[in-house]
């Protein structure tokens, strides 16, 4: 038997996990990160040594809950958060902590870049606008405010290349990940040198990109003995963690589609070419699988509206279950539409469909005949409909939805799965090994090791779908209450500005 290990460099831990050629899971263990540090409003940072001291704990305690030898894994796949500023000297050592993807300092980075080099030209040479969580805008920023340090920075790494870096002594990336950085030509999937010499950096700073399941190189001695496997495993350059989340869920070939509700939400859709939106609201990366792109659209408080929710006002009397199952279950008690009643869940800003970082989340229409679980409904409704804001943009960019699978907590609530059948007006999907990007990581490992020939056939031998969802009687009710909803932003958007409110 061939077994692979996925690690995924998340925000708030390292997974590993170990599947079998079968593609079932044999283990998987998470070692929790320090959470990040916000020295100032809108900055997150953390420590990369942070990342290697989870990794480090967290593959041997995989191995050792598989019961497996540190021979028996084939091949290792790497994914992460996307977008950090993981900097290194020429010794390879970390100059200063990374700035990772949430990280909102770099405004007048990304002013002065769509200024000079022009909206329209970035998005020639990228396939994406100037955007503050984006990789290039903090280097500038690094490089303005902080010069010292700036004049040690030989490298320049995404966060699971550094745990590559010290697995393997190499310096790589995969083409996704890249692709959020800014400094990538998206189209042609090689970095671009058009961007290079705008910024004035050197090509020397950024490391080999390349394609998701080729190998980069393999485990030395030091790496192999830091995680507790042998040298010579081969690591496969993997994905940004959407597009590796992506591959676990066979969203591969253009017109497949996934839906995920984590704490953000993400429409992520596969291409077989680079499909731009000429106004930059959704994002256009290359896919982890060879030849292949993915649009995504990004709604920043999706999950995690519920969870404010829960943790403002509670989630109703403790009888033993989980607390989004109580309040799933109010919700139900409610009519869909909510009887009028609105969320819009801009609790973070927005990206999709609106790229204001300064929007602020509303509910609306409130009568005194309603409870808890209108408003409950309410917000599972809202945050389908600003999923359904990707959906919307897709079908203008004609981004073909052939089918579209759940991921995430969106994807475990049965009310919240015919919510989105209902707001999408299209049948949703669930999949049986639902584990993220560690297990898509895992996959383009076993490509990489030759298990599978290639990604579509990993895919169509592991991922198994276990349910799916029709839109019901409820859908002309949303369809109607979605037309309300996009009449929300431009109306909050009024009282802001009457306000003067800035986040
Ligand atoms: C993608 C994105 C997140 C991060 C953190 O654009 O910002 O998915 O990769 O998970």
């Amino acid at each position: 038997m061939t077994y692979l290990l996925g690690i995924d460099v998340g925000t708030g831990g390292t997974r590993a996990l170990i599947l079998d050629e079968s593609g079932v899971v044999i283990a998987s263990a998470t070692a929790d990160h320090a959470p990040f540090a916000s020295p100032r409003t809108g900055w997150a940072e953390q420590d990369p040594d942070d990342w290697w001291r989870a990794c480090r704990q967290a593959v041997p305690r995989a191995l050792q809950d598989a019961g497996l030898q540190p021979s028996d894994i084939a091949a290792i796949g790497l994914s992460g958060q996307m977008h950090g500023a993981t900097l290194l000297d020429g010794a390879g050592a970390v100059v200063r902590p990374a700035l990772i993807w949430c990280d909102q300092r770099t405004q007048a980075e990304c002013d002065e870049l769509t200024t000079r080099i022009g909206a329209d030209q970035l998005i020639a040479w990228t396939s994406n606008p100037a955007l503050t969580g984006f990789t290039l805008p903090k280097l500038l920023w690094v490089r303005r405010t902080e010069p010292d340090a700036w004049a040690r920075v030989r490298h320049v790494l995404l966060p699971k290349d550094y745990i590559r870096y010290k697995l393997t002594g190499g310096l790589a990336t995969d083409v996704a990940d890249a692709s959020g950085t800014l400094l990538f030509d998206v189209a042609r999937r090689r970095w671009s040198s058009e961007m290079l010499a705008a910024t004035d950096l050197g090509a020397s700073l950024l490391p080999e990109a390349m394609e998701g399941p080729q190998v980069t190189g393999s485990l030395t001695a030091a790496g192999a003995e830091a995680v507790g496997l042998v040298a010579g495993i081969p690591v496969v350059a993997g994905g940004g963690d959407q597009a590796a989340g992506a591959v676990g869920m066979g969203i591969v070939r253009a017109g497949a589609v996934s839906a995920t509700i984590g704490t953000s939400g993400v429409v992520f859709a596969a291409t077989d070419r680079p499909a731009l939106d000429p106004k930059g609201r959704v994002h256009t990366f290359c896919h982890a699988v060879p030849g292949r792109w993915h649009v995504m659209g990004v709604t920043q408080a999706a999950g995690l509206s519920l969870r404010w929710f829960r943790d403002r006002f509670g989630s109703g009397p403790d009888d033993g279950r989980d607390p989004y199952e109580r309040l799933t279950d109010e919700a139900m008690a409610a009519p869909a539409g909510a009887d009028g009643v609105l969320w819009a869940p801009y609790l973070m800003g927005e990206r999709t469909p609106h790229l204001d970082a300064d929007a602020r989340a509303a509910l609306v229409g409130l009568a005194a005949s309603h409870t808890r679980g209108h408003v409950i409904r309410a917000i599972l409704e809202g945050v389908a409909f600003s999923l359904q804001d990707s959906f919307t943009i897709l079908r203008e960019m004609q981004v073909p939805v052939e089918g579209i699978r759940l991921g995430g907590g969106g994807a475990r609530s049965p009310l919240w799965r015919q919510v989105q059948a209902d707001v999408y007006g299209q049948a949703v999907q669930t999949v049986a090994a639902e584990e993220g990007a560690a297990y898509g990581a895992g996959l383009l490992a076993g490509v990489g090791a030759g298990v599978w020939p290639d990604v579509d056939t990993a895919c169509q031998r592991v991922v198994r779908v276990t349910s799916e969802v029709e839109p019901g009687e409820a859908q002309p009710v949303l369809a109607r209450q979605y037309e309300a909803y996009r009449v929300l932003y431009p109306a909050l958007k009024q009282v802001r500005d009457a306000l003067e409110v800035k986040r």
